[in-house]
């Protein structure tokens, strides 16, 4: 069950593997090929370069890639140990070796009846326990059953957390807010900036309102200071003698903590330290997502994550989709310098989505150094961003098809709209396939010149192409299809952090910052001068001249 010193699964630096040299001379051979000679070169390349997977047909063919470059590829994921990780990943292994804890968001959409025993524990069971608890609360507040402490019923939904756990929610209730209860109101806070909670309470009734409190560990700085501004905000509107545990449940792991906040447990909805903060929007985090979808369709998309874990788990490595689509990323990222990755949904719903990916993918694979504690040795996580198309078309994309670096695209579109108004989506869609091809396929400086473009403005409209793009074609924008999405870009970030040797699971980095947020605190506040010695000039000076203009 896998080791704490990262030792069973560290397999050095991936420039050791005896297959990166294949790919560094594959590269430096690469010439003067163009996703334009590969097309004029091989006719079948439109059909072949298709993956299906869970509904998502997915075309890899405008990729600077041949046959070839994939093979090498899926060699290298099988040399750094891919198919292995999988299976200790699936089997409860202890596979984030610096925390010493199993990855198990895989057992958060297990059917009920299939089994998985960690420590003597059949998780499985756990977790359907937990859903069924979930959904029967859902159920008693979406039925107005469950009554705010004057007996009315709640009308206002407001999910306080952070990272993992406010990404995820949102994100998701965004995204299928067409399929959720419109006579409730929800809402999202996460920043400790007080902006968020005032504006996000401000017209909200507290006699119909309920906070849901979300955060793995529950001590997490923002949340608990959101959380406890919550409880002021519901007593100094219903008076002292409020009954707060109308208004207040708690997600978490940390029973513990939970209680010392004065949330009675009963009310708590509990998961596990195997699901990471940022894999964890099916677990009890996702309770303002089943108030808001309602518990069936929760469940949708738990079928759709598990579909998409199926097909990692069962599929050959060359054509297994999250794993090819996390290949070609360390392709791009380690052979072609590329230093980011765009995700472009063309579809409104999915407006928090590339938000989601940036946690999921840069806290999980921004890492320097191997499970051993080696330097990596190359690039590792490219830096993820995206906008819904078309809104990005007349902003940043004039970098992406002019600029000077390379951007590897992930083009996302559903062929069904789910608001079909007009000829709103046959626009849609003719802009993402146009906006694709032109990445890809450019216009050259004769084909501008025979457009009639005089000779002087040639150079500033000649469109160099060559720009990589996967397009993801979906049916229908549904829980399912959410579901099987997540979980392919879950599976994407693993097969990234496999091959580059990191643990994609823990996130030190962002440590040090909370621990001195945590001392700069008193010396703001502190009513003698503080002794900032401990920090450098500028941040002291900073902080005297901030405690000057608040009048310290
Ligand atoms: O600070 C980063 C982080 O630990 C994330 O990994 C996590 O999703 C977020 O904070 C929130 O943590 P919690 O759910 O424990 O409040």
């Amino acid at each position: 069950m896998g080791d704490a010193s990262g030792s069973t699964w560290d397999r050095g630096p991936v420039t050791t593997s005896a297959v990166w040299p294949e790919l560094q001379a594959h590269r430096a051979a690469w010439g003067s090929r163009t996703i334009r000679s590969l097309f004029a070169e091989d006719r079948g390349r439109a059909g072949r370069l298709t993956v299906d997977a869970v509904g998502i047909h997915a075309d890899l063919s405008k990729h600077l890639v041949t046959d070839e470059t994939l093979a090498l590829l899926v060699r290298l994921a099988e040399d750094r140990g891919l198919p292995e990780r999988i299976d200790a990943m699936t089997s409860g292994a202890r596979i984030n070796t610096t925390e010493h804890r199993s990855v198990l968001h895989v057992a958060l959409r297990m059917p009920r009846g299939e089994t998985l025993i960690v420590d003597g524990v059949d998780v499985v069971t756990e977790v359907h326990d937990v859903l069924g608890r979930m959904a029967d609360f859902s159920e008693r507040v979406r039925s107005g059953e469950w009554k705010g402490s004057t007996g009315k019923p709640i009308t206002a939904i407001v999910n306080i957390g952070i990272g993992g756990s406010d990404l995820g929610p949102v994100m998701a209730y965004r995204a299928l807010r067409h399929q959720s209860r419109r006579d409730i109101t929800f809402r999202f806070v996460s920043n400790v900036d007080g902006t968020d909670i005032v504006e996000a309470t401000s017209d909200l009734d507290p006699s119909e309102t309920m906070f849901v409190v979300s955060s793995k560990t529950f001590v997490t700085q923002e949340t608990m200071t959101n959380a406890l501004t919550a409880r002021s905000w519901l007593i100094s509107g219903l008076g002292p003698d409020a009954d707060v545990s109308k208004h207040f449940v708690a997600v978490s792991t940390n029973a513990a903590e939970v209680e010392r906040f004065g949330i009675d447990t009963a009310a708590m909805f509990g998961f596990w330290e195997w699901v990471g903060g940022r894999y964890s929007m099916d677990s009890a985090i996702g309770l303002s997502l089943m108030l808001a979808i309602g518990a069936d369709a929760f469940r949708d998309m738990l079928s759709g994550f598990h579909a998409m874990d199926e097909h990692l788990i069962h599929s050959d490595l060359s054509r297994n989709l999250p794993v090819l689509m996390g290949l070609l990323g360390v392709w791009y990222r380690d052979f072609w310098g590329a230093q980011s990755h765009v995700v472009l949904p063309y579809e409104q719903y999915l407006e928090r989505f590339p938000a989601y990916l940036q946690q999921l993918t840069m806290e999980s694979n921004g890492k320097s150094v191997t499970l051993g504690g080696e330097p990596v040795g190359v690039d590792t996580s490219a830096i993820w961003w995206g906008e819904p198309g078309t809104n990005g078309q007349h902003s940043f994309y004039q970098l992406l098809h002019q600029g000077t670096p390379l951007v590897p695209a992930d083009f996302l579109f559903f062929a069904q709209p789910v608001n079909g108004v007009g000829d709103h989506h046959d626009k849609l869609i003719s802009n993402v396939l146009a906006q694709a091809h032109v990445l890809g396929f450019g216009r050259t400086a004769d084909e501008v010149r025979a457009a009639g473009v005089p000779e002087d403005l040639v150079a500033h409209k000649v469109m160099p192409g060559n720009r990589p793009s996967t397009t993801l074609m979906l049916d229908r924008l549904t829980p399912y299809s959410l579901g099987s999405l997540v979980a392919l870009y879950e599976h994407v970030v693993l097969t990234q952090g496999v091959v580059w040797g990191v643990d994609s699971f823990d996130q030190w980095g962002v440590e040090l910052g909370k621990e001195m947020a945590g001392k700069l605190l008193p010396a703001l506040t502190a009513d003698d001068i503080p002794d900032l010695s401990a920090f450098d000039a500028s941040t002291a000076t900073l902080a005297l001249r901030y405690r000057s203009v608040r009048g310290r």
